[in-house]
């Protein structure tokens, strides 16, 4: 195994983590700010986080009868999910497909099988799942919907397809809900193996390190006896409950960060040499036709741009790069620096 890096982007523009580049309004900062002060740091935090749960059931819509566990990211959820299988338990996905989902499994010592997606459409190969599923018979798939890196939604009858073969648990990880105009929300009552992840780092609050998983309470209650009592610290709980609570500046935002993805998206097009992907997510995948990958994300970063390099996984992603969408002036700067790199 090795360690999952993270680049060190000082001084880069930095676009290779669909993090959102915008900061808060001034009166907004001033009024969290404020908030914060009731924050209590000399005790343990709430653990079951009483007033954020009520803020996340309000402003996703989840009744009391649904239940919602909370991790330290999306991240933390994965873990505790992989944490509560057996240890003779397999483990699926799709690849490429998020890597902590291998990484977490991986180090827990249980078998992982990830079938490949199909080359062109980087859609769902359903033949190859039902196939895996039905060899493997594994305990949980994980589905990311939109997929990172690739950026596309997958074909929603395929996935119920998945989620009626599957004899264990089908996690939807919809951690790039608010740029997407589809979830799997709304199925959860028909199928009782879903369990649907979401986080709000890709919302703009990537700092704070907050996810939830949305599902079948009896589930839940099993996998909240692997989490650890205090893991949403009181500062996390308290701001994202206040964002939460006004949240309509960070809706803003992703507004104009969904228009610059198409402004992108336009501009890459255009180009000669490469080829673009669609996405239903704040990065766009792209392939390097003219040169190497490798060439031209060194060229970028050297021109001070910052994007993922994600042509060494291999496999569909050889000769492909992803960039996460920034400000308008960020976003020209990666599309002229990527103009003198091809
Ligand atoms: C598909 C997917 N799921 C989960 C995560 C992790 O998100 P979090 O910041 O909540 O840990 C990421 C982060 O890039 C992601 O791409």
């Amino acid at each position: 195994m090795s360690a999952y890096h993270v680049a060190d982007a000082r001084n880069y523009i930095k676009l290779d983590a669909m993090e959102n580049p915008y900061s808060w309004p001034d009166d907004v900062q001033q009024a969290w700010l404020t908030h914060l002060k009731s924050c209590p740091l000399n005790r343990y935090p709430d653990p079951a986080a009483t007033e954020l749960t009520a803020a996340l059931r309000d402003s996703n819509a989840i009744p009391d009868d649904v239940g919602l566990l909370l991790g330290n990211g999306s991240d933390e959820i994965i873990q505790i999910l992989l944490m509560a299988l057996p240890p003779d338990a397999s483990v699926l996905a799709p690849e490429p497909g998020f890597v902590m989902y291998r990484q977490i499994a991986r180090s827990l010592g249980l078998r992982y099988r990830g079938v490949p997606l199909l080359p062109d459409s980087f859609d769902l190969d359903l033949p190859a799942m039902l196939d895996a599923i039905e060899t493997e018979r594994p305990s949980l798939i994980f589905l990311a919907y939109p997929n990172n890196p690739t950026g596309n939604l997958f074909d929603a009858a395929a996935m119920q397809r998945i989620l009626t073969a599957a004899p264990g648990l089908v996690v939807v990880d919809e951690a790039y809900a608010p740029f997407a105009d589809a979830s799997f929300l709304g199925q959860l009552a028909r199928y009782p193996n879903l369990l649907v992840m979401r986080t709000v780092s890709k919302l703009g609050l990537a700092g704070l390190r907050l996810g939830f998983l949305v599902g079948d309470p009896v589930l839940l209650a099993q996998l909240d006896k692997v989490r650890l009592p205090y893991n949403i610290n009181c500062l996390t709980q308290s701001t994202a409950t206040f964002v939460l609570r006004n949240p309509q500046f960070l809706y803003e935002q992703i507004g104009w960060i969904r228009e610059q993805r198409t402004e992108v998206m336009t501009a890459l097009m255009a180009l000669d040499g490469i080829a673009t992907y669609p996405s239903s997510a704040n990065f766009i995948l792209f392939r390097v036709l003219s040169k190497s990958a490798d060439e031209v994300f060194a060229a970028l970063k050297q021109q001070g741009v910052l994007v993922k390099n994600v042509s060494p996984q291999g496999g569909v992603l050889q000769g492909c790069l992803r960039v996460t969408i920034g400000r308008p002036t960020e976003n020209l700067a990666f599309l002229n620096a990527l103009r003198h790199a091809l």
